[in-house]
């Protein structure tokens, strides 16, 4: 038998805590919660503990508070810059048994999700209920709410309604003390001090588990439209965004370009989306309590070039519009481990950063496969670049820095994890990161939490 700090006494005290059955040791069943979903990082954790409760999840970090032993919170592991993947030795707190869903409040327009509940569900069950929840993302069948509060996810509808921070109306969550925060009760106002829930959100957990969320939801609209437009080049995409921002229904505005597109229809088997290759193609998506379709026509219609477009109104047909962006991911995965460099831009910049990160790519790791992507109407795009090892980074470094120059952000919606902690300080002040740093001291004096990550 071990000592205090040893794996079979700490293995012994959370099996008393959540039961036999919920505490993981088997190096073979470990390994999936260990390596992330790209392939890039790859972690070594002690054991995966499930717990079942919000209870249960305060003895853990108790448990693991007394013998230092750090923790790794973890939800449906879709994260892409390692900031689930544990350090060696850690302890993997996974929330997937969190999965309690309240009733839809409809006088509030609010909703109770546990930490556990995949997207997929949430959306679902809202619907259900005839609302919606405004974030969506291509990982929803997968991502989980506690992860998207901790990495304040952002997705496809961010132009419209903000990303998840937006839509956080309260947590719950648990102290590196085992204190529980519990803020729950659907308060749309409640000016009593620092916002704990705002400062969670995005907080990669590095200040304390998330288990629960109380959430806003947005109306289900009985009508949608999805259109795909063959343009010359993001410049073109930039001016026709601006000209249909002024369509209050506008809900999504997704750009992708050819060589993009291209292994999309290598990986996946679906045809070109136009019989012309067009450098870049833009999809726009509308949403209304009337049919927005003229709408969206007549802006279209204004447009100076004459446009090639695709649209769909009916479910089947726009999931098979959206099926050319939302399987870049994976067709990226396909063919080898990508760096996958999530940015934004100033709206200004996009143009220039986009014509000269391609050389500059070509210039550091000659050879290398760039597929670019991303959410235009939010100034961000996903640079993603297989060809250089996954520990080389210096495609990594030379992207930021040109991000930093044209005053852009490192990450805009995946976080920083363990993949951009070295280059925080590009894009944020000294001032910045100390006051980080603070926080992270007073939430978490004993480093007990998510080590490695997000700071440098
Ligand atoms: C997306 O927009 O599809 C996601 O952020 C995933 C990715 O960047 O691969
Ligand atoms: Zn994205």
């Amino acid at each position: 038998m071990a000592g205090a700090g040893g794996v079979d006494l700490l293995a012994e005290q959370l099996v008393a805590a959540v039961g036999a059955a919920h505490v993981l040791t088997d190096p073979d069943v470990m390994a999936g919660f260990e390596r992330d979903w790209t392939g890039r990082w790859q972690g070594r954790a002690r054991l995966v503990v499930r717990p079942g409760t919000t209870a249960e999840v305060a003895q853990v970090v108790q448990i693991c508070a007394a013998v230092g032993v750090a923790i790794v919170p973890q939800g449906g592991n879709t994260g892409l810059v390692g900031g689930a993947v544990p350090d060696a030795g850690a302890v993997i707190l996974h929330l997937g048994r969190l999965d309690h869903l309240d009733p839809v409040d409809l006088t509030s327009a609010q909703v109770t999700a546990g930490a556990g509940v995949t997207l997929a569900r949430l959306q679902d069950h809202v619907g259900a209920a005839g609302l919606a929840f405004p974030v969506d993302l291509a990982a929803r069948d997968s991502a989980t709410v506690g992860g998207m509060v901790a990495t304040n996810a952002g997705g496809l509808h961010v132009l419209r309604y903000g990303g998840m921070r937006s839509q956080v109306v309260g947590v719950e969550a648990v102290m590196a003390n085992g204190g529980i925060v519990r803020r729950l009760d659907g308060l749309i106002k409640d000016n009593t001090g620092y916002d704990l829930p705002g400062l969670l959100c995005g907080s990669e957990g590095t200040l304390a588990v998330v288990t629960a969320a109380r959430l806003r939801l947005s109306p289900l609209f009985a009508h949608r439209v999805t259109a795909l437009i063959g343009l010359e080049g993001l410049p073109a995409a930039l001016d026709l965004v601006a000209r249909l921002r002024t369509l209050t229904s506008l809900e999504a505005a997704e750009v992708m370009f050819a060589s993009g597109i291209d292994i999309v229809c290598a990986h996946t088997g679906l045809p070109a989306p136009f019989p012309v290759r067009y450098p870049c193609v833009l999809l726009v998506e509308c949403a209304a309590a009337t049919d927005p379709v003229d709408d969206l026509a007549a802006a279209l219609l204004a447009a100076p070039e004459p446009l090639d477009t695709a649209v769909a109104t009916a479910g089947a047909a726009r999931a098979g519009l959206w099926s050319w962006r939302e399987r870049h991911t994976e067709a990226v995965n396909a063919i080898g481990v990508p760096h996958k460099l999530d940015v934004t831009l100033p709206l200004g910049s996009m143009a220039a950063f986009e014509s000269e990160v391609r050389p500059l790519i070509e210039k550091v790791a000659p050879g290398a496969t760039t597929v670019i992507f991303g959410h235009v109407g939010d100034g961000n795009l996903h640079v993603n670049v297989v060809g250089p090892a996954p520990d080389d980074d210096g495609v990594d470094d030379a992207v930021f820095r040109l991000v930093a120059a044209h005053h852009g952000s490192i990450s805009a919606e995946h976080g920083i994890g363990r993949a951009k902690r070295g280059w925080l300080d590009l894009t944020r002040s000294a001032d910045d990161i100390a006051a980080m740093a603070a926080i992270k001291m007073a939430f978490d004096p004993g480093g007990l939490f998510n080590p490695g990550v997000l700071l440098p």
